[in-house]
């Protein structure tokens, strides 16, 4: 094969594999610098691991609640959440994303994971998909400075492939907690993921949405109106559904109203 020939497929090998960005001048080898320290303690092992929502005798997910738990405010939430190195995400993303919008929001936005433009700027929702989330809003009446908006994972995984049940597992007592210090009158999930993980459902996005679900807040009592709308990713490859959306967020704008706050 020629010379060029070669580059072009290593190139295109790399993008398939998720290194779809050049991000610094010189090359960084993350797997040395990942084999330095230890991720995971001995009494740990990954296979421990389980579906998201499964049993919280899950090991290393344990280690994440505690962890979580302990987080009195969300800045000590979010400074324990980028410190913590239970999940390999971190590795390879450039910037941990922990939310955008007002902490006193009543209405709480949770997607997925971070795309390419999150992780370059470190805020959620900014990329193609962000621009029609805040189009969205803007439907309703809403900006994004007076919602709340995060991820079930602040990190982006490479090459935008979905997260693996692990990874959500890991990070799921951290939007957990995330949620009981928010205290929003509605949560809505972005989503199938979000969905998924959220309400612990096998089912998909198209079943999911177009209802009201109790989101219980774990560790607590205390009830939140949760609905499942679709993905602004999804909505721009599929503009048809946006009459669901539609209807969806119509639903949401209803239930703030009930709750006595607009936003
Ligand atoms: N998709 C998501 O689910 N979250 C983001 O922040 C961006 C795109």
């Amino acid at each position: 094969m020629a010379v060029g020939g070669a580059i072009t497929s290593v190139l295109a090998w790399q993008i398939e594999a998720g290194a779809d960005e050049a991000i610094a001048e010189a090359p960084f080898d993350r797997f040395a610098a990942a084999s330095e320290r230890p991720r995971r303690s001995p009494e740990s092992p990954p296979e421990a691991l389980a579906a998201p929502g499964g049993p919280a005798s899950i090991p290393v997910a344990a280690g994440a609640r505690e962890t979580a738990s302990a987080a009195t405010d969300l800045e000590s939430l979010k400074a324990a959440f980028e410190a913590f190195d239970g999940c390999a995400l971190k590795e390879t993303a450039t910037n941990f994303v922990f939310a955008d919008g007002a902490p006193n929001a009543r209405l709480m936005f949770i997607g997925e994971a971070p795309g390419a433009e999150e992780d370059r700027q470190g805020v959620p929702f900014v990329g193609p998909a962000g621009r029609l989330l805040d189009r969205m809003l803007a439907a309703i009446g809403l900006d994004r400075a007076e919602v709340y908006i995060t991820n079930i994972l602040p990190w982006r995984p490479p090459g935008n492939r979905n997260p693996t049940d692990s990874e959500i597992a890991l990070c799921l007592p951290f939007i957990e907690r995330h949620i009981s210090l928010v205290e929003p009158a509605v949560v809505v999930a972005v989503g199938g993921t979000a969905a998924k993980a959220l309400l612990d459902a096998r089912e998909g996005i198209m079943r999911l949405r177009g209802r009201w679900f109790n989101y219980t807040v774990p560790g607590s009592d205390a009830r939140i109106p949760l609905r499942a709308i679709l993905h602004p990713a999804y909505l721009l490859r599929q503009p048809a559904q946006k009459r669901d959306a539609w209807n969806d967020l119509i639903a949401i704008k209803k239930k703030l109203a009930e709750a006595g706050t607009d936003g």
